[in-house]
C-alpha cells in the first residue's frame, strides 16, 4: 500500500507517495521532486555522486531509503548556497576551475561541507580521510584538494 513520506528539502517542505518502502531516497528526489544536483552514478554506495545532507550529515542517497528520512531536513547542493551568497566551497570550486564533466562535484562538495562545518581546522589528512571513497573519473582530485583548502580559509 502507497505511504506518503514527508520531509524538508532545502528549507521548503515536501512529500512524496511511496509504493515501496525501500526505495532510494535520490530517486524520491530525482524522479518525484525533479531534483537533477544529487547525481545517479554508481547506486551502491561507492562513488559518493548523490551526496546529500540529512539533518546535517553526509549520506548517499543511493541506498537510503526515503522512509528514513521522514520528519528530517535533507539539504542538496542547491541548499547550500544561493547565488548571492554561494557556500564557500561552491566559490571555490568556481575559482579554482574545478569541474571537468562535474559528474562527481555534488559529492566532493556536500562531503567537504559537512565535514568542514563539524572540524573547520581540520589538517590536509584528515580532510583526506573524510573524502576517502569518492571519485572522479576525470582526475580533477588535486584542483577539488586546492578548492577545499581555499574554503576552508573562509569557513574556520
Ligand atoms: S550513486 Fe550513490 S554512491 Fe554512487
Ligand atoms: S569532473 Fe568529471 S567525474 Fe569529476
Amino acid at each position: 500500500m502507497a505511504t506518503i513520506v514527508k520531509f524538508t528539502v532545502d528549507g521548503k517542505a515536501r512529500s512524496v507517495k511511496v509504493d515501496d518502502p525501500a526505495m532510494p531516497l535520490l530517486y524520491a528526489l530525482r524522479d518525484d521532486l525533479k531534483m537533477k544536483a544529487p547525481h545517479f552514478g554508481c547506486g551502491v554506495a561507492q562513488c559518493g555522486a548523490c551526496t546529500v545532507h540529512v539533518d546535517g550529515e553526509a549520506v548517499r542517497s543511493c541506498v537510503l531509503p526515503v522512509t528514513a528520512v521522514k520528519g528530517k531536513q535533507v539539504t542538496t547542493i542547491h541548499g547550500l548556497g544561493t547565488p548571492q551568497q554561494p557556500h564557500p566551497l561552491q566559490t571555490a570550486f568556481v575559482e579554482e576551475q574545478v569541474p571537468q564533466c562535474g559528474y562527481c562535484v555534488n559529492g566532493w562538495m556536500m562531503t567537504a561541507a559537512a565535514f568542514l562545518k563539524k572540524k573547520p581546522k581540520a589538517s590536509d589528512g584528515e580532510i583526506r580521510e573524510a573524502l576517502a571513497g569518492l571519485k572522479c573519473r576525470c582526475g580533477t582530485h588535486v584542483s577539488i584538494m586546492r578548492a577545499i583548502k581555499r574554503a576552508q580559509k573562509q569557513m574556520a
